[in-house]
């Protein structure tokens, strides 16, 4: 039987391609930093049977319908709203993701924007290589403490369960807002089950970790921001689309909110003049939520297993389309 062509639109990992290499033909877009171009990514998916694609890489009905030979696309990121799913499954097209391996290195993220907004650590750096900290002083660069506050997780999936635990060490209480209810998150991590108001409403810091959908696009703007405590820090380390960034401009510089912690934005990458970059109660990062060395590559090797699984007949361990395989 002919070996499986498989294209691979990133530099990624070389375990991940040996993976691969064991059982297929592969070509490789060799660029850590950029994108494929578009115009490229559908003329060498037309070749392949498979291919291993980035969150930067839009996967849609057009390009699927260029390249009718691929047949499964295996996505690095938990997160595939860079693919349109029902147009995949409608042609029999197999998507698959990478959940679970990035679960506790994303919470980390998460926790270390909680901790550096909370006690406004980036301000604080600037300050000193500013020489603007003259002398110990009793109010200078105060914050808001972490330890006993509330914390409110939207969207309680893996993500915000690991979030949990660590606030449970933090001694904080924790409220969750999720589509079901989870007795686990409960029971473990004390966790309150809250309405959407109520919980911005009693919370000292907001954690989004939903996906984005057609249901979460928008889903913070002036409404929720007006509802949160004057003193409340927002974190965003889902996807950017799910807030409105002119509506955060606005809570932060109005005082509706303390401080906000971003490792996603609407456009990425972010533009460096981006309003929101320019107040110091923001603290940013390019999202780098998934970002250690362990992780990324274990995203890498499982999205090279998902697709050469695919390609080889076996069942791929983490299909996002099951129904396409029955
Ligand atoms: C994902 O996996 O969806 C993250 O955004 C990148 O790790």
């Amino acid at each position: 039987m002919a070996r499986p062509q498989v294209y691979v639109s990133r530099t990624i990992a070389e375990a991940a391609l040996q993976i691969i290499a064991r059982e297929c033909d592969l070509r490789v877009y060799e660029s850590a930093d950029y994108p494929v171009p578009r115009a490229t990514l559908i003329q060498e998916v037309a070749a392949a049977d498979g291919a291993l694609v980035l969150l930067t890489d839009r996967i849609d009905a057009e390009l699927m319908d260029a390249a009718p030979r691929c047949r499964v696309y295996a996505n690095m990121a938990v997160g595939y709203d860079n693919i349109d799913v029902p147009a995949a499954t409608q042609r029999g097209i197999l998507i698959t993701n990478t959940p679970g391996v990035l679960t506790e290195t994303t919470a980390d993220l998460t926790f270390a924007l909680i901790l550096a907004s909370a006690r406004r650590l980036y301000e604080a750096q600037r300050a000193i290589v500013e020489g603007r900290w003259n002398t110990w002083s009793t109010m200078f660069m105060t914050g808001q403490d972490v330890y006993g506050a509330t914390l409110g997780i939207v969207g309680a999936g893996r993500i915000g369960s690991a979030v949990a635990r660590r606030a449970k060490g933090f001694g904080m209480r924790i409220l969750y807002h999720n589509r079901r209810r989870s007795p686990e998150l409960e029971v473990e991590c004390g966790a309150e089950y809250a309405s959407l108001d109520d919980l911005l409403r009693q919370s000292d810091f907001v954690s989004v970790l939903v996906p984005l959908t057609p249901e979460t696009r928008g889903m913070f703007g002036a409404r929720e921001f007006s509802l949160m405590k004057p003193t409340a820090v927002f974190i965003n380390t889902a996807r950017g689309p799910i807030v409105d960034e002119q509506a955060l401009y606005q809570a932060l510089t109005t005082g509706k909110i303390w401080a906000a912690g971003l490792d996603v934005y609407a456009q990425e990458p972010v533009d460096p003049h981006h309003p929101l970059l320019s107040l110091p109660n923001v603290t940013a990062v390019p999202h780098i939520g998934s970002a250690s060395v362990a992780t990324r590559t274990r995203m890498a090797t499982l999205a090279a297993e998902n697709l050469v699984a695919a390609l080889t007949g076996r069942r791929p361990p983490t299909p996002v389309n099951p129904e396409v395989l029955e």
